[in-house]
């Protein structure tokens, strides 16, 4: 089994020494590349700025902004048989990027931002028969709710919700707790474990459904 994942969060420049970003540490997917690899799957992790140390044997891509990480992606896709999306890309980057450092003037800043690519919603567009595209959920209100219109939207096979709002799991902490729900409607809990344990059972799940 060939897996693409993606993990960390992703970097837009404003100028040369300032970027948006957000909270995302990186250790939920590359505990899945590490579950991925151990289950003997062939694993790319196309990973954003982070603090951690990649897995071994594994293909490894450093990318900093959302689309960097969608061309990235575009290139391993077509021979991935499993594209698991667990990076927190940003959904907007300045229109302009500065070339040296923005000074201060007196009064407000507006900085204006548009959309980058949505990269799982366009490999759903692309998604080949049998490979299997899931996503992450990252919500703060009506959890399941918002993942599965998102699994919906996108094409997915499984989506992974999981609840942001809680100090004690998902962004920056060594735990975690999801839902996964299949397109054929399938749920499973994942209960409160650290991320190396229910990476395992993400992993095992997607392999077994
Ligand atoms: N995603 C992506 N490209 C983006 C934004 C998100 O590929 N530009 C992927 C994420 O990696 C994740 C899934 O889409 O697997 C859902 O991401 P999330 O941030 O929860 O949702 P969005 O689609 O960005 O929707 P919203 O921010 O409005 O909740």
């Amino acid at each position: 089994m060939r897996f693409l994942i993606s993990a960390g969060p992703t970097r837009e420049k404003i100028d040369p020494i300032r970027f948006i970003s957000n909270h995302s540490s990186g250790k939920m997917g590359y505990a899945l590349a590490t579950a991925a690899k151990a289950a003997g799957g062939e694993v790319v992790l196309v990973s954003g700025p982070t603090q951690l140390t990649p897995p071994e044997n594994i293909t490894f891509v450093q990318v900093e902004s959302a689309a960097e990480m969608a061309k990235a992606v575009r290139k391993y896709a077509p021979e991935s048989d499993i594209i698991i999306m667990a990076a927190a890309v940003a959904d907007y980057r300045p229109v302009k990027t500065f070339a040296g450092k923005m000074k201060k003037t007196p009064g407000n800043l507006m900085l204006e931002l548009e959309r980058t690519e949505d990269i799982l919603m366009n490999l759903g567009l692309d998604k080949r028969p049998n490979q299997k595209l899931v996503g992450f959920a990252a919500e703060t209100s009506n959890v399941i709710e918002n993942a599965i219109e998102k699994l919906k939207k996108k094409n997915l096979d499984w989506i992974i919700a999981n609840d942001v709002s809680r100090h004690d799991r998902g962004f920056g902490s060594d735990h975690n707790a999801v839902t996964m729900i299949s397109a054929n409607g399938d749920i499973c809990e994942v209960a409160l474990s650290d991320k190396k344990t229910v990476a395992r059972r993400i992993i095992r799940k997607i392999l077994h459904d």
